[in-house]
């Protein structure tokens, strides 16, 4: 199964472009991360009192927890335009100068994936970010010649699920940092609510509760269960989202009780049942699943050691108790194969 694929993954798929309506506006429209919100208003406001565009600010976590949000969010608040990139969608230096050259003052620039970013066109970022200049070279060998450009004070919001591929420099360069994390269920069902009454669907409480258990912590994923249950509401029921209804079309989707999917059992009953519940490497667990390694490290897996599933060791991942429970799988009392793995 590709990742666009994927029912619970995190990240974007095409079908999320209802989604984009969803999309909270201004801060108070976020739900959670209340620790990002307050810091993020005291930064907001403080440049505002002086005048000023706001310091750079990077965002990391998961996929799906709201980095792309608060980008936009922060637009709003400030009033200002964003500009949106990627990563892996700067190719060339030169397209990085044009991208700065048309910045106005106070403007933000959004750069998703960041980690992304090519060695050489750091390089350029770099200067831009800190003294808001751009060095062009002109001409080629010893005629060369750098021009230096003088760029208007923006903005720069950055956004990783890697925090670790940030190169230093790159990081030290963003004078906020903000690492988003898995939502409650509350808050996730607040966010269901909100969702179900702008799309103009009937759910009740219960319902939004069983939605928040299953959508782990991440408000993409409630969405996208939320709008599943929808259909399946409205084509084997009567379009009112009940308990009933969300529990029938979760399991039809073969979300179990805590938003795991056949793809996360797999990670964890390929560990237990393959390796003798662990340590083993990412990339072999990736082989044995037919899973890219940077896709389980990014998507599958920081859920699993949210729920105390899977321990994350030197020589790689084991599973725990937890996740022998949740399987249904005695956990071995033979301490030599047990307990070796958790050393
Ligand atoms: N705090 C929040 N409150 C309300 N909705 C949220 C919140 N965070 C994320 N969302 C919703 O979840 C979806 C995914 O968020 P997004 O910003 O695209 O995540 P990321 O960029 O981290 O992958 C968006 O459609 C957004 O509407
Ligand atoms: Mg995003």
């Amino acid at each position: 199964m590709s990742e666009d694929e994927r029912f619970v993954s995190g990240r974007p798929k095409r079908s999320d472009r209802e989604s984009i309506a969803l999309r909270p506006q201004r801060l108070r429209d976020m739900v959670g991360q209340d620790l990002v919100r307050e810091n993020l208003s005291i930064i907001i406001d403080a440049a505002a009192a002086r005048g000023e565009s706001i310091d750079h600010v990077l965002f990391y976590g998961p996929p799906g927890l709201g980095k792309t949000s608060l980008a936009y969010v922060i637009a709003n608040e400030v009033n200002t335009n964003i500009r949106v990139t990627a990563g892996p969608a700067i190719e060339r230096a030169g397209d990085l100068a044009a991208i700065l050259t048309h910045l106005k003052k106070g403007d933000i620039l959004f750069i998703d994936e960041v980690h992304r970013l090519g060695k050489a066109i750091e390089e350029i970022l770099y200067p831009a970010m800190e003294d808001f200049v751009l060095d062009i070279v002109i001409g080629k060998g010893p005629a060369a010649k750098t021009l230096r450009l003088n760029l208007p004070r923006f903005t720069v919001i950055g956004a990783t699920t890697r925090l670790a591929l940030l190169a230093s420099p790159l990081r030290d360069r963003f004078g906020a940092r903000f690492r988003l994390d898995f939502y409650d269920p509350a808050a996730i069902e607040q966010i269901v609510l909100r969702a179900a009454r702008l799309l103009d669907v009937e759910i009740v409480g219960e319902a939004a509760v069983e939605i928040a258990r299953r959508a782990r912590g991440t408000p993409r994923v409630g969405l996208r269960l939320l709008r599943r249950v929808r259909d399946y509401a409205e084509a084997r029921a009567d379009g009112v989202i009940t308990l009933k209804v969300t529990q029938d079309a979760l399991a039809l989707l073969e979300i179990d009780h805590l938003g795991l999917d056949d793809v996360d059992r797999r990670i964890l009953s390929t560990i237990i049942e393959k390796f003798g519940g662990g340590p083993v490497g990412l990339d072999t667990i990736g082989a044995a699943i037919s899973e890219e390694s940077a896709t389980i490290m990014d998507v599958y897996e920081p859920y699993l050691i949210q729920l105390g599933f899977i321990d994350r060791t030197p020589r790689g991942r084991a599973c725990t108790e937890h996740a022998y429970h949740h399987l249904g799988i005695d956990f071995p009392e033979d301490p030599s194969a047990g307990q070796q793995r958790l050393l």
